[in-house]
């Protein structure tokens, strides 16, 4: 006897089984979720894939959000705890790692999380030789500098998330300050993710008209605006949310949608991203920061040169100088 499906649907052609814009998440923790959750809604992929080696935690995730695929249009979600789950990613995006505890530093973190990504991206990068790999993990662009060498893949192609999400709290700030929406806030922090991050203050405009031409003392501590505050709370942001509520989440997951929709969709929009450095602003070391990039299917296709006043730059040299004092010890 047929069976229901036999009787209810004739066959034509076999189905393609390949996916056309994979995207894998290492790591189902409170970022690889809010990652999972913000891609499903945007739509970005036709098959979203998690790995994790908590078993229980991987299988109770993954069926939870397959139950809402109703509300998805994304035909297929899968997981495992092998690597293998990952095959042919346009992109892997990695969460996987050691998170700070309260009044811990990201840079704290460094060699328990290199050992993770030692033990993880050959097999990624066996399974999609041609992916781009968005590196969330902490410290980041010290794990985005080891994902690169692990990999063997031009530095195109392995991205830190770096100072997107500064840049994103800045311009939400700076948005707050003015009553205007942060889309229309124009900002960009450089650097290192976090504790030695650079404001461009000469930079912030609304409208294109530069905050600075009507506070020349815009960033400064003689500025009695004290508009300086604002960079102070970016740098802060993530213990006073780590305090309260043990970890970020939400936001990060929400930045590295926009920078996977750059990706994804060739967008080739501009974002300040971490990527290799070397030889730009005098700096001689192979080490990852961010600096505005225009993403696109290739990963970091071109780097936007920025003038940056002497003071900008003696900071983006001291981010340089904290992020390879920690990257020269390390064993990779
Ligand atoms: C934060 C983490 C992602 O700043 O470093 O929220």
């Amino acid at each position: 006897m047929a069976t229901v499906k036999e009787q209810l649907i004739e066959n034509l052609i076999a189905e393609d089984e390949l996916s056309q814009s994979k995207i894998s998440i290492v790591g189902t923790g409170a970022v690889g979720m809010a990652c999972a959750i913000s891609i499903l809604l945007k739509g970005l992929a036709d098959e979203l894939a998690l790995v994790d080696v908590a078993e229980d935690k991987l299988k109770g995730e993954t069926m939870d959000l397959q139950h809402g695929s109703l509300f998805f249009h994304t035909s297929k979600i899968t997981s495992g705890k092998d690597c293998s789950v990952s095959e042919n990613s346009k992109l892997v995006i990695i969460t996987a790692g050691a998170r700070q505890q309260e009044g811990e530093s990201r840079l704290a973190l460094v060699q328990r999380n290199v050992n993770i990504m030692k033990s993880m991206i050959p097999a990624i990068v066996r399974h999609s030789p041609e992916c781009k790999i968005l590196v969330v993990s902490n410290p980041v662009d010290i794990l985005t500098y080891v994902v690169w060498k692990l990999s063997g893949f031009p530095p195109s192609r392995i991205i830190g998330t770096g100072c997107n999400l500064d840049s994103a709290r800045f311009r939400y700030l700076i948005g707050e300050k003015l009553g205007v929406h942060p889309t229309s806030c124009h900002g960009w922090i450089i650097g290192e993710h976090g504790d030695s991050s650079v404001p461009l203050w000469s930079g912030v405009n609304v409208a294109g008209v530069p905050l600075k031409t009507l506070n020349p003392q815009l960033g400064t501590d003689s500025d009695k605006d004290q508009w300086k505050n604002i960079h102070k709370q970016v740098v802060n942001s993530a213990y006073e949310i780590i305090k309260r509520k043990g970890y970020t989440s939400w936001a990060i997951g929400l930045s590295v949608t926009d920078l996977a929709e750059s990706i994804l969709k060739n967008l080739r929009r501009v974002h300040p991203v971490s990527t290799m450095i070397k030889d730009l602003y005098g700096i001689k070391e192979e080490i990852f920061l961010s600096v505005p990039c225009i993403l696109g299917r290739n990963g970091v296709s071109d780097i936007v040169k920025i003038k940056l006043n002497s003071e900008e730059e003696n900071l983006f040299k001291k981010s340089a100088t904290t992020i390879w004092n920690v990257q020269k010890d390390l064993i990779i």
